[in-house]
């Protein structure tokens, strides 16, 4: 049984692979239509997304599959006490693949443990992301060319920011990567990636200024400031406003700076952004739904 709980859950290969088949069901999505006749994808989203559960949902659909699920924890039995393992065994029995997000760290792990069927993580609390850095690897392979030999700036709340846990650790083990770390000094990037990042020899640099690095980027990752992992309402109102992407910010940018974000955007990059060609945030929320159907299909296949 294949899950997918963190992105180093797969190869590089395997990856390679699974944007391989993304591109393709991008370029051909109607040639998928029956693939998945039949199968039924759970969604359990213990915690608010737009675009995360929509997009697997709209993936499952554009393959012909069936979904079923709940959008919040109010709507499930864990309301009543369930605990989280007897909900994903119930839920493995009435479906073949189940995609959940949970607002505490590591519940997914525990989740798979009695599921048996592919489980996939949607979000663990302020941890990891895998399947939106699924999404960001499509988007700046298709964009770049390539993923290593980039300088990749990551702004906003790189503390509890999860998708950009995940894209550092995926990001890390392509070549001559380098991490340009903009954020106040609250927010930075938690000890333990700071630690991975030092013990596999990766250069990064961590600034407060947005304005001092834009000019060096290749990527500009921008993110919201997460106030619902905020113990405290001040702390969030101070801080929630730090960066906010402008057209003047842009012009310090050169020609082939692509902007992203995981959305939903607040504040932090200003709508007057959304018409510059190096605006790719759109696009990247597309991706998402190709590289979820490619996602899908890769671990039916590895768990018949
Ligand atoms: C992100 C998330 O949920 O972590 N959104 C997403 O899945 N596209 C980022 C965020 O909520 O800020």
């Amino acid at each position: 049984m294949r899950h997918l709980i963190e992105i180093t859950d797969l190869s590089r290969s395997e990856i390679a692979a699974l944007l391989d088949l993304a591109d393709d069901m991008r370029a051909r999505p109607r040639d998928y239509g029956d693939t998945q006749k039949g199968r039924i994808l759970a969604t359990l989203f213990f915690e608010p997304s737009t675009r995360t559960r929509l997009s697997f949902e709209s993936a499952m659909l554009t393959m012909g599959g069936s979904v079923l699920g709940f959008s919040s924890a109010d709507a499930s039995s864990t309301s009543k006490g369930e605990s989280l393992q007897d909900t994903i065994r119930t839920v493995a029995c009435y479906s073949d693949i189940i995609a959940m997000r949970h607002p505490k760290e590591g519940a997914p792990l525990a989740a798979v443990q009695k599921a048996d069927v592919p489980v996939i993580n949607a979000g663990d609390g302020g941890h990891n992301h895998p399947t939106q850095t699924l999404t960001d690897l499509m988007t700046i392979r298709r964009e770049k060319g390539r993923l290593d030999s980039l300088t990749i700036g990551l702004c906003g709340d790189l503390k509890f920011g999860r998708t950009v846990h995940s894209l550092i650790q995926a990001m890390s083990r392509y070549p001559s990567v380098r991490f340009v770390l903009i954020s106040p000094p609250e927010l930075r990037l938690p000890d333990y990636l700071i630690q991975n990042l030092d013990d596999a020899g990766i250069p990064w640099e961590s600034h407060e200024r947005m304005e001092d690095v834009i000019g060096s980027l290749d990527i500009l990752y921008m993110t919201r400031v997460q106030r619902e992992r905020f113990f405290n309402e001040a702390d969030y109102v101070r801080l929630k406003d730090t960066y906010v992407l402008t057209p003047e910010k842009m012009r310090l940018a050169g020609p082939d700076l692509r902007v992203m974000h995981p959305l939903p955007r607040v504040n932090e990059i200003s709508p007057q952004v959304d018409d510059d060609p190096r605006a790719i945030y759109f696009d990247q929320v597309r991706n998402g739904r190709y590289v979820r159907m490619a996602l899908i299909t890769k671990l039916l296949e590895a768990s018949v």
